[in-house]
């Protein structure tokens, strides 16, 4: 079976997928994509910050025929029982959960650890003895921490600077011990700033673009951490949808191997906030107040910015969304939400 890019795909025959995270955001978004292509998905998720209305979402969004070939499992990642149970019969494993945000790591790294480093391993260990065909995981663009050089490639990191990056980092070291100790292969795709439909807008740890344009739509303040110069290769979440299917099915040369997932563009806060405004704008929404500077934020890298030459060699990945068209499609979904 092979995925081609993004909407092109070709219909391949029908195989059980594992999506653990599916009430996420992007483990929602995976959701959809492989019920429309009339896949099997067994979805795993404790709703630590996942919700039954994203998955309720999905469900208005595919025929009954495609919704009964989903099997969803309320269980915990970090309870290996939980993980065995989901990987039971699975081809395909892509591994969402665990706990994001830097500043929910730095409050309260002990939670943090569990979810993205136990559960992790418990998935390893769970996918390994399930024989399954491919496991490919979340990593993290955090993993590059303190390596200033730009664009980031896959073999430069520094050193992490938050316990949410250390936890993505172990996840990487632990699918190559993986690899060498027992020839089990993983992917891993390091994500960066991915956004889109679904993504939870609410809460302190809300990522920056569902945050302001939640603040804006209200009429309430943005507040930009630091001097707004801080950059970020913001990827629309149909690029990380397509990343995923590539790698889960990919030939095994480019398994045990970590893949930048983004655009390869840089967008500063203050620019985003521009962006934001006057894609509400288009919607009708008129934003006019001026950004609120404060501090830094600590944890937070400085600029970050890909390079997807290897995934996009490797994989035949070929982002079809830039930072705007993604704003642009995903903004009528934040005006109704
Ligand atoms: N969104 C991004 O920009 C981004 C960037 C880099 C990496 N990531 C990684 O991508 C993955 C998905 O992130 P997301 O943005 O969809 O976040 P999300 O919070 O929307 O989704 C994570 C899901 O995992 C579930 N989960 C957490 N702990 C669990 C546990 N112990 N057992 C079972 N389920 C559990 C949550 O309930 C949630 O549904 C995460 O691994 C995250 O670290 C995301």
């Amino acid at each position: 079976m092979h995925f081609h890019n993004g909407n092109s795909c070709c219909r391949p025959a029908s195989k059980a997928w594992l999506i653990t995270g599916v009430a996420g955001f992007i483990g929602s978004n995976l959701l959809e994509r492989l019920l429309k292509l009339n896949q099997h998905v067994v979805g795993l998720d404790n709703f630590a910050t996942g919700y039954q209305h994203n998955l309720d979402e999905v469900q208005s969004l595919v025929t009954p025929e495609q919704w009964a070939r989903f099997t969803f499992i309320e269980g915990d990642i970090r309870i290996l029982e939980h993980c065995q149970q989901a990987c039971k019969g699975v081809n395909y494993v892509l591994h969402q959960a665990a706990l994001g945000s830097v500043p929910r790591s730095l409050n309260d790294p002990i939670t943090t650890n569990a979810a993205n480093i136990t559960g992790f391993l418990n998935m390893l260990v769970a996918a390994r003895d399930a024989g399954v065909k491919s496991f490919t995981y979340a990593a993290s663009s955090s993993t590059y921490g303190d390596h200033p050089v730009l664009p980031k490639v896959e073999e430069n990191i520094g050193k992490p600077l938050s316990p949410y990056a250390v936890t993505k980092y172990v996840n990487e070291l632990y699918a190559e011990v993986f690899a060498r100790s027992y020839g089990f292969k993983a992917v891993g795709l390091r994500y960066f700033n991915v956004f889109g439909r679904r993504q939870d807008p609410s809460g302190a740890y809300a990522a920056v673009i569902p945050k302001w344009t939640a603040a804006m739509v209200r009429g309430e303040d943005v507040f930009i951490n630091g001097d707004g110069e801080t950059s970020r290769d913001f990827c629309f979440i149909e690029n990380a949808v397509q990343a995923n299917l590539l790698a889960a099915t990919a030939e095994d040369s480019a398994k045990n191997e970590v893949y930048n997932v983004a655009v390869g563009d840089r967008t500063t806060l203050n620019d985003l906030f521009y962006a934001l405004k006057s894609a509400l704008a288009e919607n009708g929404v008129v934003y006019d107040k001026a950004p609120v500077y404060r501090d830094f934020r600590p944890g937070d890298v400085r600029h970050s910015q890909a390079d997807i030459g290897k995934a996009a060699s490797q994989l035949g990945y070929a982002p079809e969304y830039r930072v705007q068209d993604g704003i642009a499609k995903a903004m009528p979904w934040y005006l109704e939400h």
